[in-house]
């Protein structure tokens, strides 16, 4: 039905000719992980196909470079900002400007926080938090458990936390689990989970029985820690973006599961909003997030749990990654049958 909703609407705007010569700004914190190059193809695609153009610059994660870029960017005179920060706090600052410009700016997939930004986009993150822990525990409801963050400069991480321990902290209080570290790793960085882990496997002996990790880069890491001990598939070890790489490693069984956030969705949505806002046609949404500032109108995506159970009938049918892609290390007798 969302899909139909979504196609309409595209032809409406076709139709309708009302994107034509619109120029959105697309400011995002990096390129580095695999999520961020398809999120900006399938953008930059979908307000092609509307008529708009669309500017792209990544910050490569420094924080005054994204400042300086979208300060270019208005002062080119973009109808609308769409912009995923690198640290929502600091790049909340450049909504005053871009206001006094008479330009919208929409936070796409990360919150920017203290300011009057216009919209928010994203897949709830608390959801994927929540699925994160409960497949965990459904698996392995006593044991020790580390709680391997994301970027703390990320607002999203300490969403996926909350959802995390929305789950946890009854079997914590209760005895059951007992976490044996809590660490955030620096910009999502893979080597940087793998230096925690590694240090948690010395600190705790190697008895560590699942792993909650909130993005699959840093799952990359901490089962690279794991192969060093022996340990890759005996420890649970959750994710998030569905990569090619831990699709692959979910059904070579090295990873547990992972979080499947359609980027098609939040990309198409993303652009539907941009040239609506810069258009001044009322933008539909369906939540609101407080960002310390105010109660942002939001626009929330549904994330779905993934294993090796449900692959094909998720991010192989949706043609997120193809099943000779996923299934590249297993023997084609093994691969699933697709009906
Ligand atoms: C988060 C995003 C996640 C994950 C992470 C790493 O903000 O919501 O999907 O990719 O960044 O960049």
């Amino acid at each position: 039905m969302k899909r139909l909703f979504l196609v309409t609407l595209i032809v409406l705007m076709i139709i309708v000719g009302i994107s034509k010569g619109i120029l959105i700004g697309l400011s995002m914190d990096n390129l580095r992980l695999e999520r961020w190059q398809k999120d900006r193809d399938i953008f930059v695609s979908v307000a092609k196909k509307l008529g708009a153009k669309v500017l792209v610059q990544s910050a490569n994660g420094d924080d005054s470079l994204q400042l300086s870029q979208v300060e270019n960017m208005i002062a080119r005179g973009v109808d609308v900002l769409v912009v995923l920060p690198h640290n929502g706090k600091v790049m909340g600052s450049i909504v005053k400007e871009a206001h006094e410009n008479g330009i919208p700016v929409i936070a796409y997939d990360r919150l920017l926080m203290d300011c009057d930004v216009d919209y928010y986009v994203t897949f709830d993150p608390i959801k994927v938090g929540e699925y994160q822990a409960k497949y965990l525990i459904e698996k392995k409801p006593e044991g020790n458990y580390f709680l391997l963050g994301g970027s703390p400069t990320d607002n999203n991480a300490y969403l996926f936390r909350k959802g995390q321990m929305k789950v946890l902290q009854p079997y914590i209080d209760s005895g059951k689990i007992k976490i044996v570290g809590d660490q955030w790793a620096k910009d999502w960085l893979p080597q940087e989970a793998l230096k925690i882990i590694e240090n948690a496997l010395t600190a705790t002996k190697n008895k560590i029985d699942a792993i909650v990790a909130s993005n699959d880069s840093t799952a990359g890491g901490a089962i690279e820690a794991l192969k060093e001990q022996g340990l890759a598939g005996k420890v649970l070890v959750s994710g998030q973006d569905a990569d090619l790489a831990a699709c692959q490693r979910i059904v070579e069984g090295l990873q547990t599961m992972t979080v499947y956030k359609p980027i098609d969705s939040i990309a198409t949505q993303a652009a539907l909003m941009a040239i609506s806002v810069a258009n001044n046609i009322k933008v539909i949404t369906n939540g609101k997030v407080n960002n310390n500032y105010k109660d942002v109108p939001t626009f929330f995506l549904e994330p779905i749990p993934v294993d090796k159970n449900n692959m094909v009938e998720t991010v192989i049918k949706d043609g997120f990654h193809s099943i000779e892609e996923v299934y590249k290390n297993i023997p084609k007798s093994k691969w699933p049958k697709i009906k």
